[in-house]
């Protein structure tokens, strides 16, 4: 097991080499359990550091959770071993009767906020700068840092000598609540700083914050059981900060960034707020790297750059910051009432708006799953102007309880589709009347039912409802399934409605007169829509597999089953055990495919589509399952554009001959293939010293010349 060092070495360490390390007592070599103690403590820090401040995990979940078993295991036997700082002490702690009140030595103050969201909001800040410090137009500019406006909660940390011994919230910005339980569960915050020389005190501030997907998740799985759902990720962080029982805010997977200083005894303070962000992330913790330095334009570039991406970022901002970097500038400004004159947030337009409930409809998925959908007024939100937006299902509408007519919170942040977060029940017009799910499938009239612990109604209707067929048809021919371009909704909708095409092989036998009849089809799309069907017979097992839609059978379980069974016969005739016997499949999905096996018709689509020429090379897969295909085990990282393959046809090669194509390069991974314009990636494969490979070498490696070596470095020839 490599030293803590050589751990942060490889992963971009905070601080610079060893030296500063977060734990340098465990250097001491004898086997002692205190010794051992130290080196697993430092080990797991390094590992929470490498995964959740660096975003480069450095070993499998598994690996970590023995080291935390060791430790737990090696501290229960030796009581007096327990430290503060131990990670153990993440997950442990009572549930708290309230929070105590911690006296802020150094007032937490708000932010001025710009609400002009054009470029003229930075204009407006620096003019109020340079005015209070009487630097005129022809003066040198002011120096500004620009940074995210995160929107979750605001923390102070207080570490005394290296060690994290409070947490607290903002509260009235003179007094906030103890809340160190629940902060100490928070991975991305050290419980340690890594320096052999900590300042007697260092007060962090910072915002405690949920990504997105997380939050998504953490809905998702609430919605699963029927529970209450989270109005936004700022909700439920501050929720979840603010929690009495540290065991359920240890669930939540909350994230943190340092933005700022509270108290500090004995710390040499860079002279600027950026050089103390450098210097805050130096020892170990999170600051966010969306940053910028100068001057107004700069700000200006920074505000359009962000808003630009603001969808994409894995987190809710609602505006940046602008900061004087000068701490000597930011002094000498002051403050006036409870903002500082030296910063500014700029916002950006909302995330979430008012708007009316219109009506309510329900739309049929393709598994026959109802979505209660709302039509609403129109409403700009997020940068888009929404005019519907999901319910989810029956029992999340009986809890928030959306009426027509009701007033209602909407909320679109990142590229999630929009949602009803809430109702405004004060200004609800009378005589609306609450929303029961239909009984009947709206398309084709089946029973609509809801099984035992499920929270969705679903038509019964099967292939018999035109809205599940439609579902099935865009299903199968997207581009990641049997890839036939040109099939989209409008056609589907005109191939359904007009009885044209009822089941999959109907496809194939479509013909140039009925499809150039469609509405708005011009012969020459026919054609082409023609020829992209007739292109996709030819096909691969895994795509074919996860283009009919088994339930629970997405991308990856398609190519799992594929791989582990080689041929679709041995696939249809396998047992509920024989498939529980492939890797990562669980009991739903071995129920499912051999569910949907057993039935006649579906057996029949399969060997109509095969009739009708639909094809793929079999027995590949099955090799790479007996650990003779010459990738088996190895895995691949692709960057940049290759010469002739796309990314698609590199990973479907690879994946054939039994490789794995992960997204991000670790240490786990065996090759990184390079094309032009290559990245990021390629830069942490040098930096890890993994082997590269262009398009040629991967070629020539797939022919099995170099794949028994156990080595990750590709021999010359
Ligand atoms: S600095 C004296 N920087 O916005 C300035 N605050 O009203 C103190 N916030 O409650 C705040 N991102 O929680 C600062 N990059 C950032 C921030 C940020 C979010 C929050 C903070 C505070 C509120 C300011």
């Amino acid at each position: 097991m490599p030293h803590t060092a050589d751990l942060f070495g490889e992963a971009e360490a905070p601080g610079t080499g060893p030296s500063s390390a977060p734990m340098p007592t465990h250097a001491a070599a004898a086997d002692t359990p205190a010794a051992r103690a130290a080196s697993l403590r430092a080990q797991i820090a390094a590992h929470d550091h490498a995964y959740y401040v660096l975003d480069a995990p450095t070993v499998p979940d598994a690996e970590y959770d023995r080291l935390f078993r060791d430790l737990q295991a090696l501290e229960a036997a030796h009581p007096a071993l327990a430290t503060t700082d131990s990670p153990t002490r993440r997950v442990a702690g009572r549930p708290l009767e309230g929070f105590a009140p911690v006296a802020h030595r150094v007032a937490m103050l708000s932010i001025r906020t710009e609400t002009d969201t054009t470029a003229e909001g930075a204009r407006a800040f620096d003019a109020r700068v340079r005015r209070e410090l009487k630097r005129p137009e022809s003066d040198p500019p002011v120096v500004y840092a620009a940074e995210l406006k995160f929107d979750g909660l605001a923390i102070n940390l207080r570490y005394e000598d290296g060690v994290l011994v409070q947490a607290a919230t903002r509260g009235d910005g003179e007094t906030g609540e103890d809340v160190t339980q629940n902060v100490r569960t928070i991975r991305a915050i050290p419980l340690r700083l890594a320096t052999d020389a900590p300042p007697p005190v260092l007060e962090v501030r910072g915002e405690v914050y949920l990504r997105r997907d997380d939050f998504e998740a953490l809905n998702e799985a609430a919605r699963a059981r029927g529970d209450k759902t989270f109005v936004n990720p700022r909700n439920a962080a501050a929720g979840s900060i603010r929690q009495l029982d540290p065991a359920i805010a240890a669930q939540r997977p909350l994230s943190f960034f340092a933005y700022g200083l509270g108290e500090t005894q004995g710390w040499a303070t860079p002279a600027t707020h950026s050089g103390v962000l450098d210097a805050l992330r130096a020892l170990g913790l999170p600051v966010c790297h969306e940053r910028a330095l100068g001057t107004v334009d700069d700000l200006i570039g920074f505000h359009a750059d962000i808003a630009a991406r603001r969808d994409s970022l894995p987190f809710d901002i609602d505006g940046v910051v602008y900061k004087v970097d000068s701490l000597a500038v930011q002094a000498q400004l002051g403050f006036v009432t409870r903002e500082p004159r030296w910063a500014v947030a700029h916002k950006y337009p909302p995330q979430e708006m008012l708007t009316t409930v219109e009506a309510i409809e329900v739309q049929v998925g393709r598994t026959g799953k109802l979505t209660p959908v709302a039509r609403l007024a129109p409403v700009f939100v997020g940068g888009v102007t929404v005019t519907n937006a999901t319910l989810h299902n029956a029992s999340e509408i009986e809890r928030k309880d959306v009426r027509v007519g009701d007033t209602v919170i909407v909320r679109r942040a990142g590229d999630v589709i929009p949602e009803v977060v809430g109702v405004l029940a004060d200004r609800r017009p009378p005589g609306a009347m609450p929303f029961a799910m239909p009984h009947a499938c709206p398309v084709c009239g089946s029973l609509a039912v809801r099984e035992e612990g499920e929270v969705d109604n679903r038509c019964s209707g099967g292939l018999i409802c035109a809205a599940q067929r439609k579902q099935a048809l865009l299903h199968f021919a997207q581009r990641r399934a049997m890839d036939i371009d040109g099939l989209g909704d409008k056609i589907v909708e005109q191939l359904v409605d007009g009885g044209i095409v009822r089941t999959l092989p109907d496809l194939y036998r479509l013909g140039l007169l009925k499809l150039a009849e469609l509405e708005r089809m011009a012969e020459k799309s026919a054609a082409n829509l023609l020829q992209s069907i007739d292109a996709s017979r030819r096909t691969t097992l895994p795509r074919f597999l996860f283009g009919l839609g088994i339930r629970h059978v997405g991308e990856a379980t398609a190519k799992d089953l594929a791989r582990h069974f080689g041929s679709l016969d041995a696939l249809m005739n396998a047992s509920v055990e024989d498939l529980l016997a492939v890797e990562q499949v669980g009991p739903v999905v071995a129920e499912s495919v051999h569910t949907f096996f057993a039935q006649p018709q579906q057996r029949e689509v399969v060997e109509q589509l095969r009739a009708c020429g639909v094809e793929w090379p079999e027995g590949e897969g099955a090799a790479a399952a007996a650990g003779t295909a010459p990738l088996a085990g190895k895995t691949f990282v692709l960057t940049g554009a290759l010469p002739t393959l796309s990314r698609d046809q590199a990973q479907a090669l690879i994946e054939a001959r039994g490789g794995k194509v992960a997204g991000s390069v670790s240490k786990k991974t065996h090759w990184v293939v390079v094309g032009s314009d290559a990245g990021s990636k390629l830069d942490k494969a040098r930096e890890l010293g993994i082997a590269t490979l262009d398009e040629a070498e991967l070629l020539a490696l797939m022919h099995g010349k170099a794949a028994t070596s156990e080595s990750p470095q590709f021999p010359p020839d």
